[in-house]
């Protein structure tokens, strides 16, 4: 038995005695060097040292790296994956190579973890026109100890970071453990069967090439060492189960949706199945959050992709009765518990996390009938077409939901596409993503043509008052929206050189911990830096593309409006910041009563 906080000292503290320095875990969100959307490696961000710059803190390295995968996002609710999932690391820049790593992760494996030498199976490079069969390798394994019919040559054992140019990569050295000790079925049951009995633990890639454009390959000045082991798998091994969810970083969770639910985790299939993905996507919300460069949930790129897993999760704690508030409750448990050591930064934004997964729950919550009962329609639409057809003798039943119809769940009832493809195998359905994607093309392009409209004013700029506090207006709308629900307005506002007035309405005072929340939420806008872009479009375009302000403006008339990144997008004639990054800190001052139901606060950027 091994706790997850003991697994990642003892990782740490084994490659520390081998001389690494522990150089701690970056943001989960990319850095939009490689292009890669977010951290998907732990050499993700050591890119220019394996590439041959010096490192300050040396040539030898390891971490404990949070990581982002989506490619298996479908395979997620089966035991074994995850979106978020933690990357043990260490690596030689220019220094050990192949002899002492193999043997290194060897004395980990064996002497440390106690796994059994004889069950280990590892797999090298089988080589190609680019590198070649890595039998150097095979044969360091095979003097430690390995068994010969354990060790594999494979032509996929090259590891590089995929969509990437300009990157580091080459050939790798993979683990692999069973689950269990008995083959899953008659004839071959190794590593490459498909039963699950093999688990890849850990990798480790001997650096020593640069992938050019075109597709060739430089050699590097140095040979590096870039190793990865799944710290999730790895626990599920170390606590003899065959079930990652069954791990420490899962039980505290798990364990209260049983409760709430009063079910059993592994009692019937499909809850099971359901009770992962909610487990595994609140997880990953809560580090995407509440990551130092965090995101919320948006329609675009990285934020995008937060929504998805976010309503995915919803509609799963639907669809086994879970009461959607519970779903705060479990990103508390990863807060408080699971992750209070080694991600102190979830708890300094505690609030900030738990009230964003509350808004995205509400806004989803408000549209997710509708957009049930709009589903059902179409599924109706489709059984009463093949009813009717199925008189005639050559009929075939018609199962797909046309491109049209799942663009509209996703516009207007804000259905990810990936949530309507899965409500629709459910029913036995698939759905047309040509169609739909011909649908989101075509949408795009009138907003790009009626976003070309000239601005005729209506509202014009008037380019005196203090524009940073102009812009502070905007973000703490923002966030008092994203706190209280859109019935938030503004009641009016002014603007000295010194501080701003905001007049809203609310009914009551703040309480000190809701002003602390609102200034997190300004404040963490300010930090991530982002880009203050006017757009003009006529007023009923702007609205339904989910613009709000105060307008006097007819439906067709071209209006201003200030988008702030995923965090507002308002009607306004300007003029703002080109960045939120120019405001500093905000901070609120004084919060006072102005009439019956409108309140007002006094705030200023120190
Ligand atoms: N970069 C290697 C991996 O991600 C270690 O598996």
């Amino acid at each position: 038995m091994i706790t997850s906080k003991e697994l990642r000292k003892k990782w740490l503290d084994f490659y520390k005695d081998k001389g690494h320095v522990d150089i701690g875990a970056v943001s989960l969100i990319g850095d939009g060097e490689t292009g890669v959307m977010f951290n998907v490696a732990g050499m993700q961000p050591l890119m220019p040292y394996l590439l041959g710059k010096a490192h300050p803190k040396g040539k030898r390295l390891c971490n404990v790296q949070g990581c982002m995968r989506t490619v298996d996002i479908d395979e997620v609710g089966d035991p074994t994956h995850f979106t978020f999932f933690e990357m043990m690391g260490n690596w030689s820049l220019g220094d050990y190579f192949k002899k002492e790593k193999t043997a290194w992760t060897f004395e980990l494996l064996t002497k440390v973890f106690g796994l059994d030498k004889n069950k280990i199976c590892s797999t090298v490079f089988a080589g190609n026109e680019s590198a070649p069969k890595d039998e150097e390798t095979a044969k360091l394994l095979e003097n430690l100890g390995i068994k010969k019919e354990n060790i594999f040559y494979l032509k996929d054992n090259w590891w590089e970071l995929e969509g990437t140019v300009n990157t580091p990569c080459g050939p790798d050295n993979e683990w692999f453990y069973p689950r269990w000790d008995k083959p899953t079925h008659p004839g071959v049951c190794d590593i490459n069967c498909k039963c699950g009995r093999y688990v890849e633990i850990g990798n480790d890639v001997y650096m020593q090439y640069k992938k050019l454009p075109g597709g060739k390959f430089e050699p590097l000045a140095n040979k590096n060492v870039d190793t990865g082991f799944g710290f999730e798998r790895m626990l599920m091994f170390l606590n003899g189960v065959t079930d990652g969810y069954k791990t420490d970083l899962f039980t505290d969770v798990i364990a209260h949706m049983e409760k709430v639910l009063n079910v059993k985790y592994g009692d019937n299939e499909e809850e099971t199945r359901s009770l992962r993905i909610i487990a595994d996507h609140m997880r990953t919300s809560v580090m995407l959050i509440g990551d130092i460069n965090g995101i919320l949930p948006s329609n675009v790129g990285a934020g995008y992709i937060l929504r998805r897993i976010m309503r995915r999760a919803i509609r799963h704690a639907k669809k086994i009765n879970l009461v959607t508030d519970e779903l705060t409750e479990i990103a508390k448990i990863y807060i408080e518990k699971v992750y209070d050591e080694a991600y102190p930064l979830l708890k300094e934004k505690e609030s900030y996390i738990l009230q964003s997964i509350k808004a995205e729950i509400d806004k989803f919550n408000k549209t997710l009938e509708l957009g049930n009962k709009e589903f059902e329609k179409v599924v109706a639409g489709i059984e009463r077409k093949n009813a009717f057809m199925r008189t005639n003798p050559d009929f075939k039943a018609e199962n797909v939901i046309n491109g049209k119809s799942a663009f509209r769940l996703y516009d207007t009832f804000g259905f990810p596409i990936e949530l309507t493809c899965e409500m629709a195998t459910e029913r036995g359905y698939t759905v047309d993503i040509d169609g739909f994607n011909e649908a989101f093309k075509a949408h795009q392009e009138l907003a790009r043509t009626t976003n070309a409209g000239v601005f005729k004013g209506g509202l014009a700029d008037d380019g005196v008052l203090t524009t940073r506090l102009h812009t502070a207006c905007h973000l703490l709308l923002a966030g008092l929206r994203h706190m209280f629900g859109t019935g938030i307005e503004q009641k009016g506002s002014n603007i000295t050189s010194e501080r701003l007035r905001f007049d809203f309405n609310f009914d009551r005072k703040l309480t000190d911990d809701e002003v602390k929340q609102l200034e997190d939420f300004v404040n963490f806008a300010i930090a991530r830096k982002i880009a203050v872009e006017r757009v003009e479009l006529p007023l009923k375009v702007a609205k339904a593309q989910g613009a709000y302000g105060i307008h006097k403006a007819e439906d067709d008339e071209i209006v201003s409006i200030y988008r702030i990144g995923d965090v507002d997008f308002q009607i306004c004639g300007g003029p703002h910041v080109k960045n939120t990054s120019e405001l500093s800190k905000f901070k609120i001052a004084k919060q006072e009563a102005v009439s019956a139901g409108v309140r007002r606060i006094k705030a200023v950027l120190e």
